[in-house]
């Protein structure tokens, strides 16, 4: 069906990717009435995607609940016009389940029907073709327990994949990785978003986020959101950082670093 006057060409309408996946409108989130993160302002749009810098204790775990739906606005609007799919911070107590990666991928073909359905054919077929995707699907038997960090975070990503999701949350999911996972997983987020996903990554390291479209700063609140390049100022990783940030001599000139997280504690 097309509407009057308009050609049917086959193809989206012009528009229909110009509509932002997310948008966040002077937001606040929080788990009472006050406020965890607030003055919250961007758009992810289709094809982008968008490095979420902070410090721990930030608000960005705060941020992925509130487009998740599972935290609602204290102020200010959040509209997401497509699915999200989840790769959540990992925490080693959530790896002693037995199921398998395969069993992991299903989640999202069987999310939401009745639980006394066992997935289908198809439902398998999916899972399969979408660890086939990242890469894994010689492991679907694996334990999930059992994979290296960067495979854990892939048959994550293709349970995103199975929920057929538009939108990819990621939080910290480059934490624990080596340089070849990492680089595997900077790689499928590419493919990801080249395929018109959004998608937004939760890091601690600002170099990565040069590479992408958008960085949103929050440390509490949100400090900065543009291309990495014009936003990353001194000014705005001083602000999003606080006093973690320090400068390191490099190649007779000086390269600004994040103190990681635990030299807080002293
Ligand atoms: N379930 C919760 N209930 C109350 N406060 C929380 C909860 N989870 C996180 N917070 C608080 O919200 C703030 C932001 O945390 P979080 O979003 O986890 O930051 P990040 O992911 O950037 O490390 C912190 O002060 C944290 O203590
Ligand atoms: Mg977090």
């Amino acid at each position: 069906m097309t509407a009057p006057g308009i050609a049917d060409t086959g193809t989206v309408a012009p528009t229909a990717a110009a509509i932002p996946l997310i948008t966040a409108d002077a937001l606040a989130v929080g788990y009472s009435a006050a406020p965890v993160l607030s003055e919250v302002t961007f758009s992810l749009r289709a094809g982008e995607r968008i490095g979420v810098l902070g410090p721990n204790g930030g608000g960005k775990t705060t941020l992925f609940r509130a487009l998740l739906g599972e935290l609602s606005p204290l102020a200010g609007s959040l509209d997401t016009a497509a699915r999200c799919g989840t790769v959540p911070q990992t925490e080693r107590s959530r790896l002693d389940f037995p199921v398998s990666a395969l069993d992991v991928a299903l989640m999202g073909a069987i999310a939401g029907r009745p639980w006394w359905k066992r997935p289908g054919r198809a439902e398998r077929a999916a899972a399969h073709a979408a660890l086939e995707r990242v890469g894994l699907d010689a492991l679907a038997e694996r334990a999930f327990g059992e994979l290296s960090g960067g495979q854990r975070q892939r048959v994550l990503v293709a349970r995103a994949l199975v929920q057929d999701a538009r939108i990819v949350l990621l939080d910290e999911p480059f934490t624990g990785l080596d340089n070849v996972s990492v680089q595997r997983l900077e790689g499928l987020l590419d493919e990801l978003a080249g395929e018109g996903r959004g998608v937004l990554i939760a890091t601690h390291d600002v170099d990565q986020a040069r590479a992408w479209d958008q960085v949103l700063c929050i440390n509490r609140r949100q400090v900065a959101f543009g291309p990495p390049r014009e936003t990353l100022t001194l000014e705005v990783l001083a602000a999003t950082y606080g006093g973690s940030i320090v400068t390191l001599p490099q190649d007779g000139g000086e390269r600004l670093a994040i103190l990681p997280p635990h030299h807080h504690d002293h």
